[in-house]
């Protein structure tokens, strides 16, 4: 392992302007996407999907990685190249999730945890091969009534989460570390950031148990915001005071970026919070995006599958990627949505 090597992709991920796509949805995952526009997910669209993203005009200006899946790693645009060569060689780093998804916890009904660290060494090693140079694991925290999520859960994931990063590490890969906790649920802002914060406070302690190079690593967390089923509804500041003070007491100042998830906000509300918690000053880490929903779910909508409306759902793709730029430095503002 090269620390400096570690450090030099994290910090090129979040250089100035920039930030993630995640485009790492599984098979289900898409599936579920593409059902919202009536196309059937078959390897061949999923595959005319990624080509779309990925070969949108003017993209690097805002995207230092895009997150893949195994089976995109493994495709080619249409003209042979691999995305991962064809991403690279737009100055876009490759990554890859390798988490197996979030099962049951035994015994702590309501509680995940993820899977995916049997063979996880091998199959690091084979990612790199194939061009990735850094990862991603999301571990899955749900909040339901009083005694949901266990701290025993909190603790699960945290040490799962720690160990695939030293794995990555040992590789010679960026991990992105992920602890979601999420936004379903009738839960209010408060009780998010108590969960948010505990996660964190556990998380760190495992990563550094593990020896785990903070200045090697990416967060990727949730925003501190309510459930989507609460009925006091947060504004975009209480959102970006709540979260920048979560972050400031729980993030080691040697964690070089902080990217976060969409979670299901809406793509103008997780560019807005992230506008607002960019606009409130200087912070020890980059604050970024690594958004699935809220850079794709516009281009979805424009595209529908059609070859017709592919260079229509590009300059979509190309403008939301614009706007979180603009985020990323505190200059996006709401009229910017209708600007041509
Ligand atoms: P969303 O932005 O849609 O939450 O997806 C980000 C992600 O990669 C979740 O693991």
């Amino acid at each position: 392992m090269n620390v400096d090597e570690l450090k030099s992709v994290a910090g090129a991920i979040v250089a100035q302007q920039k930030g993630i796509l995640a485009a790492d949805e599984s098979n289900p995952t898409i599936k579920k996407r593409f059902d919202s526009i009536k196309l059937e997910s078959t390897e061949e669209n999923r595959r005319r999907y990624r080509e779309l993203l990925f070969t949108a005009e003017g993209i690097e200006r805002y995207l230092g990685g895009v997150i893949l899946f195994d089976e995109t790693l493994r495709q080619s645009s249409r003209d042979g190249t691999p995305f991962a060569e064809l991403l690279s060689r737009r100055g876009i780093i490759p990554g890859i999730k390798v988490d197996k998804g979030a099962k049951a916890l035994a015994m702590y009904s309501g509680d995940q945890i993820t899977e995916g660290l049997d063979g996880l060494r091998e199959r690091l090693a084979e990612y790199k091969q194939l061009g990735a140079k850094f990862a991603k694991w999301r571990g899955v925290i749900q909040i339901d009534q009083h005694d949901i999520p266990s701290a025993y859960a909190l603790h699960a994931n945290a040490h799962a989460l720690a160990r695939y990063a030293a794995l990555c590490q040992e590789a010679g890969i960026v991990p992105i570390v992920e602890p979601e906790v999420l936004m379903d649920g009738p839960h209010d802002m408060d009780r998010c950031e108590v969960v948010t914060s505990h996660m964190l406070e556990i998380l760190f302690a495992e990563l550094d148990a593990h020896r785990v190079i903070f200045e090697g690593i990416l967060l990727k967390p949730n925003m501190v915001i309510a459930g989507m089923k609460c009925t006091h509804e947060s504004n975009v500041q209480q959102v970006a005071d709540a979260t920048t003070r979560c972050l400031r007491r729980y993030v080691p100042s040697a964690v070089p970026g902080i990217v976060f998830l969409s979670g299901g906000q809406s793509a103008e509300d997780a560019t807005d919070h992230l506008n607002a918690m960019n606009a409130m000053g200087s912070y020890p880490w980059q604050l970024s995006f690594s958004y699935g929903r809220a850079l794709q779910a516009p281009v979805l909508n424009v595209w529908h599958g059609k070859e017709s409306n592919v260079a229509m759902a590009q300059k979509v793709f190309f403008k939301r990627c614009q706007l979180n730029g603009l985020a990323r430095e505190g200059k996006y503002n709401r009229t910017m949505e209708t600007d041509k």
